[in-house]
């Protein structure tokens, strides 16, 4: 299916008006209805352009042709500017098989291979990509991330700033995901006065004048979601994100698109066990599952507002 049926648009548009006025938009992940219709729920409220993120697994978990399901019965519009994005694609067929579906824009992800297979391979998917006016992410540099729920990942390497031109040039991408300090995951920062490293972004920003760049692993894991958890019956220690003021300091240098996931999936299981400890007689799943489904809605509505600036944005 081709995504312009499914009133979608590419990401061209949306991150040079991002670019021009300093947010960035925000790529939230999904995997099922009520993840879905949160996320759209927060961008018609704040009339936010919004990414709608799938990873492999998640796609894997909806099915291709239910996800397409979903998004026929979401009725978007192209005024609503909303993208449907393959996250961390890790192969050539995994991005092919996602513009088949109706995705508008593609992450290959190689970074972690030698920096001139992942020229190889990012520039292959854009040649594919490009044919159906479908966007392409890719990433220089390496991410840590989730070993398992509750550890620090390891291997991260910063992006190389001497690099970033020739990838661009070579490779053709839409956009590039850059690592400067952030991670995948709740276990982020072992202290608080961690700092993103700021001198890299200046720099890539520097030799990439008005080209976008994206964050992952930007979530600032609310503290508040953690105690309510840990209230309920949970059990989680040492969770730290992204501060949210370097994360608004960023979307000034050029920072169009951040990505959340785990913030979600807390409010997700925070409502969810509020929700069963205070209501222990209840069992209708949609009591639980429409908790969470409005909390979710509240945590994209307060990132739009106060970390991405993209609120008011569809003119
Ligand atoms: O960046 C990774 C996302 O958080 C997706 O994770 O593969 O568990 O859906 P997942
Ligand atoms: P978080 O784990 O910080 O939410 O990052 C999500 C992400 O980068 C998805 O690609
Ligand atoms: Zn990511």
């Amino acid at each position: 299916m081709k995504y312009s049926e499914l009133g979608l648009v590419n990401t061209s548009d949306m991150f040079r008006d991002a670019i021009a006025r300093h947010y960035a938009v925000p790529a939230f992940n999904f995997y099922n209805m009520e993840t879905l219709g949160a996320i759209l729920d927060a961008a018609r409220i704040a009339r936010s352009p919004v990414i709608l993120a799938v990873s492999e697994s998640a796609l894997k978990y909806m099915g291709g042709d239910m996800l397409t399901g979903m998004m026929l019965g979401a009725n978007v519009n192209p005024e609503d500017k909303i993208a449907l994005h393959l996250d961390h694609g890790a192969s050539i067929d995994a991005c092919a098989r996602a513009i088949e579906l109706g995705f508008s824009s593609v992450m290959i992800d190689a970074s972690k291979l030698p920096f001139d297979e992942n020229v190889k391979i990012t520039k292959s998917v854009v040649k594919l990509a490009h044919k159906h006016n479908v966007s392409v992410e890719a990433e220089l540099g390496t991410l840590a991330g989730i070993e398992d729920e509750n550890t620090y990942g390891a291997d991260s390497s910063y992006t190389n700033p001497d690099d970033v031109e020739r990838f661009v040039a070579a490779t053709g991408i839409d956009s590039l995901a850059i690592a400067i300090g952030t991670s995948h995951g709740a276990y982020k920062r072992k202290r608080d006065d961690e700092e993103l490293r700021f001198d890299i972004l200046a720099d890539v920003a520097t030799r990439l004048p008005e080209f976008p760049l994206v964050l992952h692993g930007a979530s600032n894991i609310p503290q508040k979601l953690i105690t309510t958890i840990n209230e309920f019956g949970g059990k989680i220690t040492g969770a730290r994100g992204i501060d949210v003021a370097q994360l608004c300091r960023a979307t000034k240098i050029n920072v169009c698109k951040i990505n959340v996931d785990s913030d979600l999936r807390l409010g997700f299981v925070a409502a969810v066990r509020r929700a069963m400890g205070e209501n222990p007689s209840k069992f209708n799943p949609r009591d639980f599952l429409g908790a969470a489904r409005t909390t979710m809605t509240q945590i994209c509505l307060d990132e739009i507002r106060d970390i991405m600036g993209s609120a008011n944005r569809l003119d």
